[in-house]
């Protein structure tokens, strides 16, 4: 189980959810489910309207750290992200700092999302 803590100036406090175990949805899927206000368009990983500030909390190695091949184009036009940033996603297991809500899969480690 993952706790997903969401924060946002524009919502009155922070707010938790748990994410099930082997839980697949994708970041964008649990905040509407959960009546997060993430901003969202195309839901495809094209727009860029979905970008948000992802920290993961967990201390052991996190498993959804590779980033999609939308997200390495929108985030990198965005300047969200480096190119140095996407090989330490890569070949390292470091985290990004920035993911599309619509593409990120929420997995078992604990994360802070802000937008
Ligand atoms: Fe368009 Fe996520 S909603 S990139």
């Amino acid at each position: 189980m993952a706790n997903v803590t969401f924060s946002s100036p524009r919502m009155k406090k922070d707010l938790t959810v748990y994410a099930v175990a082997g839980d697949t949805r994708t970041l964008l899927a649990v905040a509407k489910a959960n009546n997060i206000p993430v901003d969202f368009e195309c839901e495809n990983g094209e727009c860029g309207s979905c970008q948000l500030k992802v920290t993961v909390l967990s201390d052991k190695t996190p498993i959804g750290v590779a980033l999609t091949e939308k997200e390495k184009t929108v985030l990198r036009f965005a300047g969200k992200i480096t190119q140095q940033q996407i090989e330490d996603a890569e070949t390292k297991d470091l985290p990004p700092p920035w993911r599309l809500a619509c593409q990120f899969v929420v997995r078992s480690e604990d994360i802070l999302v802000e937008f």
